[in-house]
């Protein structure tokens, strides 16, 4: 089986203040330590700048990304936007974006299209509820989601990355079983073969939710797990750097294209 070097992103939410960017600098310099793995930071947008500038040369990303260019959109972040601030990634999808600001598929998609279109890497979330995991549906959920939301051609997989983040495990301190998640993330994987052809081996799929440094051995060592996304675990270089520290111990990581 081929193995991809892992990606470990934090996603801060809505937490972060100038003070915090002490943490933002522990984290990346911590980082450092371990070349084999990328590892990201996608901050409040209005601390992006102030965090890009603290750590040149360490990946800073927003949480979010209007899909329009410019225009009449009142409170809203363009690609061009974040990019400027210094950013070199952004979430989209995430499940408390579907919910809470209503995005459907087709506006993740066209959300991920702008933000590759001008040079951002794009995390890509899915996930299911809990309903419709204990009704069995899991794995159709998911990859209708994907079949909706993901962006047409891809420059490099390096670019995209999904993130599985069933809703019932975010912030829960609940996660699937390794095989519920090693069946979730080989249908992904089908999935993006049947769009990227190629490509599709190499796009990293990410599992998030209740990612700790407890588990996160087990869980980088699942087939076709290429890192995690972390929301909690992520605030404090204490709790994040032991999961980048499981990514790195993972034996056979190999570089992507
Ligand atoms: P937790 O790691 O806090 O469960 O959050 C996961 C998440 O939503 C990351 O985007």
């Amino acid at each position: 089986m081929m193995s991809l070097r892992k990606l470990v992103a934090g996603n801060w939410k809505m937490h972060g203040l100038s003070s915090d960017l002490a943490e933002v600098r522990t984290i990346a310099e911590q980082a450092g330590g371990y070349p084999q793995v990328d590892v990201a930071l996608c901050v409040p947008s209005i601390l992006i700048e102030r965090a890009a500038r603290a750590v040149p040369g360490f990946a800073i990303g927003g949480q979010d990304v209007h899909h329009a260019e410019k225009g009449a959109h009142t409170g809203c972040t363009s690609a061009l936007m974040l990019l400027d601030a210094g950013a070199v990634l952004t979430i989209v999808g995430h499940s408390e974006r579907r919910d809470a600001q209503r995005e459907s598929d087709a506006d993740v998609k066209a959300k991920a299209e702008s933000g590759l279109s001008v040079g951002l890497n794009v995390i890509l979330c899915v996930g299911e509820s809990l309903e419709l995991r204990e009704g069995g549906k899991a794995v159709e959920t998911v990859t209708g989601q994907l079949d909706g939301s993901l962006p047409g051609d891809l420059h490099s997989a390096a670019e995209l990355a999904i993130a599985y983040e069933p809703i019932w495990a975010i912030g829960t301190g609940k996660i699937p079983t390794t095989a519920e998640i090693a069946e979730m993330h080989a249908a992904i994987r089908a999935r993006l073969h049947d769009r990227y052809g190629a490509d599709g081996a190499r796009v990293r799929i990410l599992y998030g939710g209740s990612v700790k440094a407890m588990n996160a051995g087990e869980i980088f060592s699942i087939a076709n797990v290429d890192g995690a996304l972390v929301g909690g675990a992520s605030l404090k270089a204490g709790d994040f750097i032991p999961i980048v520290a499981a990514a790195a111990a993972v034996e056979g990581a190999a570089p992507i294209a």
